[in-house]
């Protein structure tokens, strides 16, 4: 049975690498015939997610397990733990699939020898969502070699060569700060607010990881462009317990900051209570001594706090990537072509109204006013 299952696992595979260049050479002449694809010639896509793992139109149902190794970053905030369970509802074993789930612990190391792990295992497809962005060439190209498919999820990477993955699903860590900064840019304008007196700490999440990288990126470029100082910066890891530690060690410091950036939710968690518990009023009338604090996540627990007023603005990143990740498997599955990069699409949310919609590069986002109906229909 066992042999049976591999002979049939190793033609499917061999199928598979015969059938993916064809359709990589369909997609390359349809794309030049309808224009699609960037000036990276890639296809991007930016697609809707909904507040659930609705899984069950592409359930794998022709007999065979597919083996999955998913090289997971850690259980370091509720967005995580949401994304771990949005990926083990999506690969179940009722649905055909046999998960082999690693939990790298936020440890980059660990994470890389999860992943050559998997190539030892023979496993059908790799998914990786990975902790840090560099660093990946050398076991990719071992992946690569073994024939083994990558999909990369959640966090982005960088790589001499990006044929070294399939296909990759995620969010924009650096659109999501854009939007953000648009925010804080447009309640100044709106309340007359001097920006030159914006003196922003930040929180920072994991040092090296996409969304680090990303949305302070997004919070240096506004600053230069608008004038607001940023004091200074600390490490929060993306936790409570460090985003505290970091809150503390930056009141510290810079005993007059006035807003707090917040790489994630569970930082911000952190922040409130460091604040709190020195008796510092949080709000967004930074001119008569209040904090303001602006996240990212949007998790249902953050935005209660947005309607409280204690999170003044959260840009969204979306957890729920399982069946986003399953599409792509399921595609190449049945030997169809994938795109490239896909981008989630992700809102942005504040407590008050005085913000219909930000600005980025163009394009108008609105900005979604977090009420207690919203509160109740929100699954995380
Ligand atoms: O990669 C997504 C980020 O990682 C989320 O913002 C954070 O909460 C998580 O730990």
């Amino acid at each position: 049975m066992q042999n049976k299952l591999l002979c049939y696992k190793q033609y499917h595979k061999r199928n598979k690498h015969r059938i993916a260049p064809f359709c990589g050479l369909l997609l390359a002449a349809l794309c030049g015939f309808t224009g699609c694809g960037t000036e990276h010639n890639e296809a991007v896509t930016s697609i809707s997610f909904s507040q659930d793992d609705s899984t069950g139109q592409f359930a794998a149902d022709d007999g065979h397990t597919i083996t999955i190794g998913f090289a997971q970053v850690g259980e370091e905030s509720d967005w995580r733990r949401t994304n771990s369970d949005s990926v083990r509802n999506t690969f179940t074993t009722d649905r055909g699939y046999n998960l082999l789930f690693e939990d790298a612990q936020n440890d980059p190391d660990a994470q890389v020898s999860a992943v050559s792990r998997f190539i030892q295992q023979g496993v059908d497809y790799i998914v990786l969502e990975p902790i840090v962005k560099t660093g990946w060439d050398k076991v990719l190209g071992d992946v690569q070699k073994a024939g083994i498919p990558v999909i990369v999820a959640d966090r982005q990477l960088t790589l001499e060569d990006d044929s070294l993955y399939t296909a990759w699903v995620g969010s924009d860590p650096e659109l999501e700060g854009d939007k953000v900064c648009a925010w804080l840019h447009a309640l100044a304008e709106k309340r007359g607010l001097d920006e030159s007196q914006f003196r922003i700490g930040i929180i920072q999440g994991t040092i090296g990881s996409s969304p680090q990288i990303g949305r302070e990126k997004a919070l240096r470029e506004a600053a230069s462009d608008y004038g607001w100082s940023i004091v200074g910066s600390e490490r929060g890891e993306f936790t409570q317990a460090k985003g505290r530690e970091a809150m503390d060690a930056l009141l510290e410091k810079y005993p007059d900051l006035n807003i707090v950036y917040c790489d994630n939710d569970n930082e911000a968690y952190g922040a409130i209570e460091a604040l709190e518990a020195a008796g510092k009023t949080i709000g967004t009338d930074i001119n008569n001594g209040e904090i303001m604090i602006v996240a990212f996540d949007a998790a249902k627990k953050a935005l209660s706090y947005v309607r409280k007023g204690l999170i003044a603005c959260d840009g969204e990143c979306n957890p729920f990537l399982g069946p986003e990740i399953e599409k792509v498997i399921l595609a190449l599955e049945e030997g169809k072509s994938v795109e490239k990069i896909r981008y989630v699409d992700e809102g942005i949310y504040a407590g008050n109204q005085e913000i219909h919609s930000v600005i980025v590069d163009g394009k108008t986002y609105p900005v979604t006013q977090v009420t207690q109906d919203l509160l109740e229909k929100r699954v995380y």
